[in-house]
């Protein structure tokens, strides 16, 4: 008999055909998304999930995953997974890093970019019939070549960013709990500084740290005072790695001059007085979003989910002692 799996919101059609062909699919086909109590109920029987990040695994849902050997997320990220529970419980968790880097690296310089030279802006101006005249003045922004790019988080994201502002003849600094290898200082030209000296510094701040209890808020009023006032912050990691209504009150204020956001504290809610601010640009958790990126994502992650189900350890396996714990 094959093993049983839940996907519990829509993917890419050849992740589908792909499970169809190992194992027996309980298809969620929707974007809606499972409640906790709709999950539970969905996934009594089965042997794995395959999940996306707005399911939510809290210790309390793991513990009535009876018989799931393995929770296969389609994201690189897994906060919305805790990670500890399924170890205890001996299910895998796997994740879909690397076929996303590149793809979130470009989104986050792109967001860099229209913040700082204010392109949605210029579109409104011109979609709504402002622009009248030509001004000397008219929307001017930052530059972005050979100004300070400052990371935070040097992971395989960070890093692409990095090169993207080497690209564009920026001094790259960074800040990450641990001092990267000196290759990767030395292929990225990235200098490893204090968090407070990132802040002082960068005319532009990108955000690739993982959520964690101690990434929560790390960018916080305290933090966005330290910044220049003519800084611009980019977040593609996670929502409530910002205190978004610190930061609304600072792009309010001008404390900063910008940010372009790609996660928020609460999505699909946006803190509201960021929606009347010119000063940010908003998009809505894309940064992964090109097609061939997606649909890699998908089949990544059924395969992790069909490589568990079928005895064999999973390319992306987030917590090997669930593995070799015995
Ligand atoms: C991830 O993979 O963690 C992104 O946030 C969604 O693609």
């Amino acid at each position: 008999m094959k093993p049983a799996v839940l996907v519990t919101k829509r993917i890419y059609p050849e992740a589908i055909e792909y499970l169809r062909h190992h194992t027996e699919v309980e298809y969620a086909d929707t974007d809606d998304g499972l409640s906790a109590e709709d999950l539970l109920a969905r996934i009594r029987g089965k042997d794995g999930v395959v999940s996306q990040l707005t399911d939510r695994f809290t210790p309390a849902v793991i513990d009535q995953l009876d018989g799931v050997r393995i929770i296969a997320n389609v994201a690189v990220g897994f906060d919305n997974v805790d990670l500890a529970a399924a170890t205890r419980r001996k299910i895998l968790v796997t994740n879909t890093p690397d076929v996303l880097t590149d793809t979130t690296a470009d989104f986050a310089f792109a967001l860099l970019m229209a913040a700082a030279r204010r392109v949605v802006e210029g579109h409104h101006f011109v979609h709504s019939g402002k622009w009248t005249k030509w001004r000397i003045d008219m929307l001017v922004g930052e530059d972005v070549h050979h100004g300070t790019l400052g990371i935070f988080g040097m992971g395989r994201i960070g890093q692409a960013v990095a090169r993207r502002g080497r690209g564009f003849s920026m001094r790259i600094l960074y800040h990450d709990a641990q001092r990267a290898p000196d290759a990767v200082e030395r292929e990225s030209g990235a200098e490893f500084v204090s968090a407070e000296t990132l802040l002082r510094e960068s005319d532009f701040i990108s955000l690739h740290v993982p959520l964690l209890p101690e990434t929560r808020h790390m960018i916080n009023s305290s933090q966005l005072r330290l910044m220049k006032p003519t800084a611009i912050l980019v977040n593609t990691s996670r929502g409530p790695v910002v205190d978004e209504a610190a930061l609304a009150e600072a792009l309010e204020k001008r404390v900063i001059a910008g940010a372009g956001l790609d996660v928020f504290e609460n999505e699909p809610q946006v803190h509201p007085k960021l929606l009347q601010l010119e000063n940010v640009v908003l998009a809505p958790h894309i940064a992964s979003a090109s097609v061939r990126t997606r649909r890699k994502m998908s089949m990544m992650a059924a395969e992790n989910a069909v490589a568990a189900l079928e005895g064999r350890r999973p390319a992306n396996l987030l917590n090997a002692q669930a593995w070799d714990g015995g």
